[in-house]
């Protein structure tokens, strides 16, 4: 029999302060309108100068704990998905392990950039249905705030901070069905967040601030993100109509909107939070699945699929039975 990955708790995190459109439009010649009409964008959170990818992190996942009546003690894998961790080393996954009190436990990051969740949601697949792991916490825990330029309006107008979610535990019955991840690292220039400390010639004067070639970024996504929809459903024998929600990455509701035609989905059946969170990178895609199973839209026995794409690239889905 087949052993499962099953979604048995979800949690998120979004920092106190919004920081709207109008706001940045004070300090960087945009509008609200400019952003909202390319984006789907009006406001983001950002997080207090206290808090950190761990701290978000650890309130996430003391709800999906809790969402789940699970005690951590019996976590036998943590994975934080996050391209700003606290510290180069230890990995936030350690920080949160101590955080959360939990000994005896496998802890570390992966970084994906915005495709990081998904990518740790794959990993942690492999330990449950393998029989390595039983119970694995996921979160993906993001500052973007903290790595953009805000003298930058091509960028600091897409991304907020915030924290996601999820506990898997082994199972007879369907949890994940499939997930599919893939990296092609050479677009290393059209989207990336150099780490001054460890620059070498010639980029040592860059700052630790994203850059992007943002339309190059947009098409590549539409494309990309249409290529894995249909790999997942040719992978999993499924019919675009078998699927009930599409949680995606929250970048841009043009590049939602065009992975929802090819699946011909309806917008009512696709999760988007992006109009007042702005692109929390790994944490979104938690986020939006977090959202709709507290609200009550995804209902246990339907079919979600999760995807993402971030710098890399990276990208990658996870089909779901909830
Ligand atoms: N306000 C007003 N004008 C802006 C602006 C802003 N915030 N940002 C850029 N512009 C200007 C540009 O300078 C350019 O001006 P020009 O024509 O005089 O040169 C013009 O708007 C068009 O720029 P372009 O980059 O072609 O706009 P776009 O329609 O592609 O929208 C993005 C820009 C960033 C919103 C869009 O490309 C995008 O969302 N890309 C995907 C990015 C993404 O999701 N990255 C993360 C992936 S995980």
């Amino acid at each position: 029999m087949r052993r499962y990955s099953k979604v048995i708790g979800t949690g998120a995190y979004l920092p106190e302060e919004i920081r709207t459109n109008d706001h940045i439009s004070q300090t960087v010649d945009t509008s609200d309108s400019w952003i909202f009409e390319r984006t789907g964008i009006k406001s983001r959170r950002i997080a207090g100068p206290d808090e950190s990818a761990a701290s978000m992190a650890e309130i996430a996942a003391r709800q999906a704990l809790a969402a789940a009546e699970c005690d951590p003690n019996t976590i036998d894998l943590i994975i934080v998905a996050t391209g700003t961790p606290d510290r180069v080393y230890p990995s936030t996954g350690c920080l949160l392990q101590q955080r959360l009190g939990i000994k005896n436990t496998v802890a570390f990051d992966v970084q994906a950039a915005c495709s990081g969740s998904i990518f740790a949601l794959s990993i942690a697949d492999q330990y449950i249905q393998s029989g390595a792991a039983k119970t694995v916490l996921i979160v993906g825990s993001e500052l973007c705030s903290r790595i953009v330029d805000w003298t930058d309006r091509a960028t600091c107008i897409l991304f907020g901070d915030g924290a996601g979610a999820v506990l898997l535990s082994a199972s007879d019955e369907a949890g994940i069905l499939s997930t599919h991840i893939c990296s092609d690292g050479e677009y290393e220039d059209l989207l990336y967040c150099p780490n001054p400390q460890a620059a070498t010639e010639p980029n040592k004067d860059e700052t630790g601030f994203i850059r992007m070639r943002g339309n190059e970024v947009f098409k590549i996504a539409v494309n990309t993100l249409g290529q894995i929809v249909d790999e997942t459903l040719a992978a999993n024998n499924m019919d675009k109509s078998e699927i009930d929600w599409l949680v995606p990455h929250q970048a841009n509701i043009r590049i939602i909107a065009a992975t929802a035609k090819k699946l011909r989905m309806s917008m009512d059946q696709v999760v988007v939070t992006l109009e007042n969170q702005g692109n929390t990178s790994s944490a979104s895609v938690l986020i939006a699945f977090n959202e709709a199973v507290r609200d009550g839209r995804i209902q246990r026995g339907q079919v979600v699929l999760l995807e993402a794409f971030g710098a890399g690239f990276t990208w990658g889905s996870a089909l779901i039975k909830y």
